[in-house]
């Protein structure tokens, strides 16, 4: 079937199911109500999980502390989470919140808090299952914690999504669950709240958000407009946004609309009525749970070099895409596809964000390694990634060269 022909049949919105629970507070000094929302929610003794100490400095911590107190509400802290969150470490995390006896799990911090705390919330609910054994799909989830956070980062959209994703270090191994007993309680968004963030993390985060809405927007055979407009729109604010928060950091409205679109983009809206991809995402992982790199990073390193190997199996809807997101007005359909592909990448530049793995600055890699990530992305070539064009462990080794 060639491009114009895919494009004939487009149009066709699938059946789906959209369950977005989160209670939303977005803006300045909403982290005050947290106690409240706490107790609301059914909260009375409180496990709270952030990171590597963002938090402490900042001063956050403590305002929620004092808003639990306020509340009379018991809490216990538990910090230390590091990005790419590991499991070993969320295990950690269920045995001292089973000793403390909670009853809500408290993320203060990014996507590697919140997945922790719904990796314990998990893990304090079922206390017969190891994570290891939640996150190999023994068990099939029918009841956890509840969990709610204090978002400090827009990125992995996790304070509204229905997934948590952990990295085994014996493994080396770093994926999700989904499970809508992933969709926290509440989520206070406070754009305040984002004005420390590190340069680079602010990009990491565009990037990422980017990528939720993109990995749900190359799927062949659909075509549904409403979906569409709302990811193209969620691409464009992003776009925009990015470049005026990393040139100030503290511009209010530009970080309160990367951080908003960091949860639409996310929590499903972007994608709804068609299939969802998430290979760049595969990806992605294999190299984050090899190198530890930042997951927005990851992500852009290889985007550029999928998109090249994909699109010519549909070009329309990568022509699509670089007229309505990047107002292209080239006429001839290749051209528009690939000047699309083209922009995006030198976008990712412009954000000084790796566009291949020598910019990832992960050292010399081997043809072994390169291997090894393909089998790793493919979970040893028993799946196959990509739904515009189907990508074997063979395919996945030639984007990552
Ligand atoms: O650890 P601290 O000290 O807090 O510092 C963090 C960390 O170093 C720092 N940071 C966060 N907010 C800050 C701040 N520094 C200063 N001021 C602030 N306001 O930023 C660094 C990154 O934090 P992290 O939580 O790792 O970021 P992000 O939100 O990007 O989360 C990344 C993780 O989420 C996973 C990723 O794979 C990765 O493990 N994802 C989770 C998803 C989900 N649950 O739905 C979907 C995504 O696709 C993604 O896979
Ligand atoms: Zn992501």
């Amino acid at each position: 079937m060639n491009g114009s022909d895919f494009f004939k049949e487009r149009g066709k919105m699938q059946k789906f199911i959209q369950y977005t629970p989160t209670e939303i507070l977005f803006g300045k000094n909403t982290q005050a109500e947290v106690g409240k929302e706490v107790k609301k929610w059914g909260g009375s003794r409180v496990f709270i999980v952030y990171g590597g100490g963002s938090v402490k400095k900042s001063g956050l911590l403590a305002q929620v502390e004092e808003a639990l107190e306020k509340e009379g509400l018991a809490y216990e802290e538990f910090g230390g989470v590091k990005p790419n969150p590991r499991m070993a470490y969320a295990q950690e995390g269920v045995e001292k919140a089973i000793e403390f006896g909670a009853d809500f799990l408290l993320a203060v911090g990014g996507g590697s808090s919140i997945d922790t705390a719904k990796a314990i919330a998990h893990g304090v609910a079922n206390p017969d299952w190891s994570l290891e054994e939640i996150w190999g799909g023994e068990i099939i989830l029918t009841r956890s914690t509840p969990v709610g956070c204090v978002l400090t980062i827009a990125a992995a959209g996790s304070e509204t999504s229905d997934s948590a994703v952990l990295t085994n270090e014996e493994t080396r191994k770093k994926g999700g669950i989904s499970t809508s007993l992933n969709r926290p309680k509440f989520a206070i968004m406070n754009p305040v709240l984002t004005y420390t963030l590190p340069k680079y993390q602010i990009a990491c985060g565009i990037v990422d958000i980017m990528m939720h809405t993109l990995e749900r927007y190359f799927i062949p055979n659909t075509r549904n407009q409403i979906t569409d407009e709302i990811a193209e729109g969620v691409l464009r604010v992003v776009i925009e946004n990015g470049k005026k928060g990393l040139e100030n950091p503290t511009d209010y409205d530009a970080m309160s609309e990367i951080m908003w679109a960091g949860s639409l983009s996310h929590n499903g809206l972007t994608g709804l009525g068609r299939a969802k991809d998430f290979s760049v995402h595969k990806l992605g992982h294999a190299l984050g749970a090899k190198y530890d790199k930042a997951h927005g990073a990851t992500l852009s390193a290889v985007w550029g070099s999928w998109a090249e190997y994909v699109y010519k199996n549909d070009e329309e809807r990568f022509a699509h895409y670089a007229k309505k997101v990047w107002g292209v007005e080239e006429e001839d359909v290749a051209k528009a596809a690939k000047e699309g592909i083209r922009r995006t990448v030198e976008y990712f530049r412009e954000i000084h964000m790796p566009t291949n793995l020598k910019e990832l600055e992960i050292g010399e890699v081997s043809e072994e390694d390169l291997r090894e990530l393909s089998m790793a992305a493919t979970l040893n070539d028993t799946v196959k990634l990509s739904k515009i064009k189907e990508l074997t462990a063979e395919d996945v080794y030639q984007i990552f060269r």
